[in-house]
């Protein structure tokens, strides 16, 4: 199937309200310093959304800065293989299966993700930050929902920090598929179940831990839902959120009686551990 490839000629500091943007088409980003690269399903993208974001970038001050060019998935595999160095994030080290560990990160949990289409190299800075509040926040054994997995990595990641079971679920049958692959790609991620679908589809019962980096709308409309999956004192890390969408989401949290425990921030983006007030 075809994917387009949107490339905006944009400076880095315009590139992170343009990924908050396309976050909910786009199954990926590849950020360089003057060109942001976002790849979108070819059913996904209009000429109403190309007209749409053109109207965006006008107003913002980048008449022509976009390009829009379609890719087959084959191409696709080559860019990501070619492009993606290894990325640290607190103890875990993201690399592709092709690529080779460096001597200085020896000390690291190495997740493999080969992304194909899906989101979740650990190369936005989302996912990077979810991957460090996650770290501390799994106690071998944990019973762990990861809502949105994209590539598996936060579900492959809590595994390894000794989970004993993580529900994954995504919306996007790409997505899914590619999960399930890197599942099956890394040594000790067979803890992980993936589920075509959201939150629903997770057989009923609580988590020791509810991850979701999605965007903002999904989140603060599934919030209810997520605070039901919760066990007494387990954390919940929502990340996918800019810095400017920090105060909604406090007050939604205080709405649905969790705590705010630890918060990080990176490159804009903000994400949060909360947990329930005790009772
Ligand atoms: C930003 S990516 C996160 C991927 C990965 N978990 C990470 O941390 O890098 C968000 C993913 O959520 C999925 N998604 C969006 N809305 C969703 C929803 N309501 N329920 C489940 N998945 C959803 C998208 O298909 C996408 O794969």
């Amino acid at each position: 199937m075809d994917t387009v490839e949107l490339i905006l000629s944009v400076p880095d500091v315009d590139q992170e309200w343009l990924i908050g943007l396309l976050s909910d088409s786009a199954t990926g980003f590849v950020q360089e310093a003057d060109t942001l690269r976002a790849y979108v399903p070819a059913e996904a993208w209009s000429p109403a959304d190309r007209e749409a974001l053109s109207a965006r970038l006008h107003a913002a001050g980048y008449p022509d800065a976009l390009t829009v060019r379609a890719i087959a998935d084959t191409n696709w595999n080559t860019t990501w293989e070619a492009d993606l160095a290894p990325v640290r994030a607190g103890p875990f080290l993201l690399c592709t299966t092709a690529a080779t560990v460096p001597p200085e990160h020896a000390d690291a949990t190495v997740l493999r993700i080969d992304p194909q289409m899906s989101f979740g190299t650990g190369h936005h800075a989302t996912t990077r930050l979810a991957l460090r509040l996650l770290a501390d926040a799994v106690t071998p054994g944990d019973h762990v929902i990861d809502v949105g997995t994209g590539t598996g990595v936060l579900a492959i990641a809590a595994c390894r920090r000794g989970a004993a079971s993580v529900e994954a679920v995504d919306t996007s049958p790409r997505a899914t598929a590619n999960a399930r692959e890197n599942v099956s790609r890394n040594e000790g991620a067979d803890c992980v179940t993936v589920r075509d679908g959201s939150l629903d589809a997770v057989p009923s019962g609580r988590a020791d831990l509810v991850v979701a980096n999605i965007t903002r709308a999904p989140l603060l409309s599934l919030l209810p839902a997520l605070r039901d999956r919760l066990r007494p004192d387990a954390p919940l890390i929502l990340s996918g959120l800019l810095q400017t969408d920090a105060d909604r989401m406090r007050e939604a949290l205080a709405e649905q009686d969790l705590l705010v425990r630890d918060t990080q921030t990176e490159d804009g983006w903000w994400a949060v551990r909360a947990a329930p007030a005790p009772r």
